[in-house]
């Protein structure tokens, strides 16, 4: 009797669920690579202008590299496009310089813990700047969101008020980001792949003369020569790892945006942030208290109920 072998290929919704998952594996695995050398350069170079900067300047050069070698095709893009993408443009380098800056002054987990109160600062935004109307158990999800990030900031070991300013005003500036940004998207045909290339370039614009004024290459001339002392040429390394790790990392992001739902992408944000909470807790040694992290865990229990509240 011959041997009879059946393979059932997975229909198409089981292969939408595992493409789906396997963008949310690289983009987690990514942003938590990104944020391990993130904090390492800034423990050694504190300068986070110049680092988000870098980041910025990376993804542009790698996508230009991508266009010109025709690995990647070019967006087609117009001037109307340009304009559209401005905003989205100001609240992305406001998110992320601010992000950094945070990083710069406290633990990494801590950044996350109050960036995880981000679902707060939408409904907050769209209830008061835009009008929309929740149902009653969305404005409830907000109690333990508040109420969690609130305790883990008044627990915090190492509270830092530039810190916590930081996360918070990174948080207010990607609500922004994300209502702008799904609504250049809808009326565009470039990818999610290239409207984000297209994102870094004008932010990298904006943010070179910021980055310059405030800090400026004569602190950064000392500051890297103080690291790559300190650390070796290794430093070099972690400066390329942690500006090529940002672009990737949100490049998958905004690929993944291109597929799902806005409500998937926030769920998939907030098990990204537990995921970079626990590592860099392991990789830091970050001293925790138990209520510090019972606040980080109601604030994160909230972002799940808030998601299940919108559905
Ligand atoms: C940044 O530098 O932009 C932040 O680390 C971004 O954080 P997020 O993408 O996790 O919101």
């Amino acid at each position: 009797q011959p041997l009879e072998i059946h393979i059932e290929l997975p229909d198409e919704q089981s292969r939408a669920r595992i493409r789906i998952g396997l963008y949310f594996a690289t983009w987690w695995a990514l942003n938590v690579v990104f944020n391990i050398y993130n904090k390492k350069v800034l423990n050694a170079f504190p300068y986070p202008w110049l680092t988000s900067t870098l980041s910025l300047a990376a993804g542009s050069l790698m996508m230009l590299l991508s266009w010109a070698t025709r690995v990647a095709e070019a967006p087609k893009v117009d001037l109307e496009f340009w304009k559209m993408l401005l905003p989205v443009a100001v609240a992305h380098t406001i998110g992320h310089v601010a992000a950094t800056v945070s990083m710069s002054k406290v633990a990494v987990s801590f950044t996350h813990i109050i960036k995880s109160g981000e679902p707060a600062f939408s409904v907050l935004v769209s209830r008061f700047l835009l009008g929309d109307m929740f149902p009653l158990p969305v404005y409830l999800s907000l109690v333990p969101i508040i109420g969690g990030c609130a305790l883990s900031a008044v627990t915090e070991l190492n509270f830092n008020m530039t810190g916590f300013m930081g996360a918070m005003i990174s948080n207010l500036a990607f609500v922004f980001r994300n209502i702008f940004s799904k609504k250049g998207m809808k009326g565009t045909t470039v990818s999610g792949m290239n409207y984000y290339a297209c994102l870094s370039m004008l932010s990298l614009a904006l943010l070179t003369p910021f980055a310059i004024v405030v800090e400026g290459p004569q602190m950064w001339a000392a500051g890297w020569w103080n690291a790559v002392t300190q650390i070796g040429p290794n430093f070099i390394w972690w400066v390329v790892a942690q500006s090529v790790f940002y672009h990737l990392y949100n490049q998958v992001s905004y690929m993944s945006l291109d597929q799902i739902s806005p409500l998937t992408f926030s769920i998939g944000n907030t098990m990204k942030r537990v995921s970079v909470i626990v590592s860099s807790i392991i990789i830091f040694h970050t001293p925790v208290q138990p209520v510090n992290a019972l606040g980080a865990a109601i604030a994160i229990l909230g972002t799940f109920l808030y998601s299940q509240a919108k559905q």
